[in-house]
């Protein structure tokens, strides 16, 4: 039977298959029925710089984490979403005491300040893990957006900061505008495997760059997506639109579509077929770059072929 096997922010992981934070995350039988349907480890919710203020919040928060800690017996990963510098990084700490297995530390802050430049804010960022990182000891994923001019620099820098993973990415919710009520509202829609586009090209561009462990998070569904992304060279599949649309039983179909297609394939471990189509090992490395871009178009019905017409 395959081995499922792999290794994430140091940690060994029974399954690539992890569940992303997300209301499913946030109760301790929502992380019970995760690990019963096989998740190898399970990022809880966030608890955000906002939320701080808030008298009971970050007390139950923790209680979550060790709750969760005595009940599973997978890794358990606490989230913190933050930006600014205030002392909002020492929950890190608190997170650590009450048995996290690892950080995952959501930086999303979209300015609106034309003033302000792309590399102010990418150094605030790393401020901010830098800080995280002194911390705590246990390891670090650094959940980040695909909006960086130069994602590879900034992986890099993040790496250099303490990173211990990355996890590709973070997903926005634009909000929308009602053409009736004339209000511009938040609206929530899950994802589809469409989405997985993004982070396959950058966990294959980012495979054994920068001695990262890697999540590949939105647009896992399927066990097909779910193999892309190790073929690409990530560590770790993470869900959430599947699992609410599907409930935690959805873990199991998948699990059993991934040991199937690798007996199908001979592949006894994860480790074996992980990478095997990521940037630096495939014939073509500009299929994840540029040039891929004018043969995709190319690639339409409708599109004029170059030279005729
Ligand atoms: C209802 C809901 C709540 C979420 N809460 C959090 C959160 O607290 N912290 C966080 O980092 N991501 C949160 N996310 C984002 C997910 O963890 C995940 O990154 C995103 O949904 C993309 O993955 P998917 O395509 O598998 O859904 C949330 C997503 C949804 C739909």
């Amino acid at each position: 039977m395959a081995d499922l096997r792999t290794r994430y922010l140091g940690m060994e992981l029974r399954s690539p298959l992890v569940a992303s934070a997300s209301p499913l995350t946030g109760s301790l039988d929502g992380l019970a029925k995760l690990e019963a349907a096989g998740a190898g480890a399970v990022v809880l919710p966030s608890l955000f710089e906002e939320e701080l203020e808030e008298a009971s919040r970050p007390a139950a928060y923790l209680a979550l984490i060790s709750q969760a800690r005595q009940a599973l017996s997978i890794p358990v990963i606490a989230s913190l979403n933050g930006v600014s510098r205030s002392g909002w990084v020492r929950y890190a700490t608190r997170m650590e005491q009450a048995g996290a297995d690892a950080v995952e530390l959501n930086i999303y802050y979209a300015s609106s300040r034309p003033g302000r430049s792309g590399s102010e804010i990418e150094w605030r960022y790393l401020d901010v893990v830098r800080s995280v990182r002194r911390a705590i000891q246990i390891p670090l994923a650094v959940k980040l957006s695909p909006y960086f001019s130069s994602l590879a620099n900034m992986a890099g820098q993040l790496a250099e900061a303490g990173a211990n993973g990355l996890v590709l990415f973070n997903r926005f919710y634009q909000p929308d505008v009602n053409i009736e009520a004339l209000e511009v509202a938040p609206r929530l829609e899950l994802s589809t495997s469409v989405e997985l586009r993004l982070p396959l090209r950058w966990v294959a561009i980012l495979h054994r760059r920068f001695g990262v462990s890697l999540a590949a998070s939105t647009g896992v569904h399927t066990a097909e997506d779910v193999i892309k992304t190790l073929l690409a060279g990530a560590d770790v599949a993470m869900m959430t639109s599947a699992l609410l649309r599907n409930g935690p039983d959805h873990l199991r179909p998948l699990e059993s579509g991934l040991r199937d297609w690798m007996d199908r394939h001979h592949y006894e471990t994860v480790d074996q077929l992980r990478g095997l189509l990521s940037q630096r090992s495939i014939p073509d490395p500009a299929a994840f770059e540029r040039a891929n871009y004018i043969m995709t178009l190319a690639s339409h019905p409708l599109t004029t072929p170059r030279g005729a017409g």
